[in-house]
């Protein structure tokens, strides 16, 4: 894959397709992380008096209603506040206004076209890779950057298609996700350590079998701990687990009983809304009628010893119900801990990307991903088909 800076940009249209899909709560940008990581290729297309011409998708567009509460316009705002210069934005996602903006563009100037996904409503041509809709915005441009990472599992017209018919490369989050998911999947230096939490064995199946034969040390955090503990024969009063996933985690936890850690105290309350008593109990003595929510602090100091060590460590899943400020003192612990460690450290997944740059950790770790499905694809080896056409393309 082609770098960006291979590319002789002076003058020339660039298309850069970013993942701009932020989470917005009436229209209001309540996570700015992935406009903030796409900044560097765009600053430096602009720096070299490229034309540029970012395309981007927010959010799911299934009917007319969609569309209000996912157009980038705010997304367009806040880029232009964070790079302190202008950002056009079209309205559209194609038509005469937008030709008129893209030939009227000068050089180091920006424009941001309509959320590409709009496109969905007339029979998911954007979702799809319809190559029609594909050949139209690579008509306008010269160059095609892929940024974004986070949408390099979706077969879309606006990465793998627009790709297909310019010349193409990837900008620089790009080319750093890749880097350092490739470590965490083939090159990890040792001792490698990998905390897996969030909610669901059965969401990570194939990425903790890939990560259990990698690692040295696996450790479960997170609601799915409670499966685990459930396998290991644990009473979890009511916390929340997957019944069909136990027998799964007894093979598991036999198989490689040398490297999964569980938690060894947990924090639980009454109820998960709105909680009138937390208590704070080993795994052998949680109560019945209690739901555990994040991981304890006896938890943290057995996982600091493994960590403490580490040379590489990669982290995907919450510790606890971080959106809880009840429940997030174990996601926040854990990651002053990892940071604090001298390893190379990694963190991928939508839920933890969310946390980390809530807290303010996201740019102490080495590397967080800031694509979710696309970090874990990524890791569990499978082919990207928005990586897989750049291949094609440039080798
Ligand atoms: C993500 O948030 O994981 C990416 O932007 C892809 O979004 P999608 O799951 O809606 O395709």
């Amino acid at each position: 894959m082609k770098n960006i800076k291979k590319f002789d940009l002076e003058g020339k249209k660039v298309i850069i397709r970013c993942d701009l899909n932020v989470p917005m709560s009436n229209g209001v940008i309540t996570n700015d992380f992935r406009i903030i990581k796409s900044l560097e290729t765009i600053k430096y297309a602009v720096s070299k008096n490229a034309k540029v011409i970012i395309l981007s998708h927010l959010g799911r567009i299934k009917k007319e209603e969609d569309k209000a509460k996912n157009s980038l316009k705010p997304v367009a705002k806040r880029l232009g506040e964070l790079l302190g210069r202008k950002v056009l934005f079209a309205g559209e996602t194609r038509g005469r206004h937008t030709k008129a903006l893209v030939r009227n563009l000068k050089d180091g100037e920006i424009l941001m076209l309509e959320n590409t996904r709009y496109e969905d409503l007339d029979g998911n041509k954007e979702s799809n890779c319809d190559m029609e809709l594909a050949k139209y915005w690579a008509s306008l441009g010269d160059i095609f950057i892929d940024d974004a990472f986070g949408a390099a599992h979706r077969k879309a017209a606006s990465n793998y298609g627009i790709a297909k018919l310019l010349p193409n490369g990837i900008g620089m989050l790009m080319d750093k996700e890749i880097k350092m998911l490739s470590k965490v999947l083939k090159t990890p230096e040792t001792p490698f350590v990998v905390i897996l939490g969030g909610s669901k064995v059965s969401d990570k199946i194939t990425l903790t079998e890939e990560l259990v034969k990698k690692a040295d040390y696996l450790l479960i955090t997170g609601a799915m701990a409670f499966t685990f503990l459930k396998a290991a024969g644990f009473n979890i009063g009511d916390s929340l687990y997957e019944k069909e996933y136990v027998e799964y985690c007894v093979e598991l936890l036999s198989e490689y009983s040398d490297k999964i850690i569980l938690p060894i105290d947990i924090v639980l309350a009454d109820d998960m809304s709105k909680p009138k008593e937390i208590i704070t109990k080993f795994v052998n003595e949680i109560p019945e009628g209690y739901i555990g929510l994040d991981m304890g602090p006896s938890t943290l100091k057995v996982f600091k010893q493994y960590l403490e060590d580490a040379k590489t460590i990669f982290w995907n899943g919450p510790a606890g119900y971080f959106e809880n400020p009840d429940f997030a003192l174990g996601t926040e612990k854990l990651a002053q801990i990892i940071t604090n460690t001298k390893a190379t450290t990694i963190a991928g997944g939508g839920d933890t990307a969310a946390a980390l740059s809530a807290m303010g950790y996201a740019d102490k770790f080495s590397h967080v991903s800031t694509g979710g499905g696309a970090s874990t694809e990524y890791l569990e080896g499978k082919t990207l088909p928005a990586l897989e056409v750049l291949n094609e393309k440039n080798s």
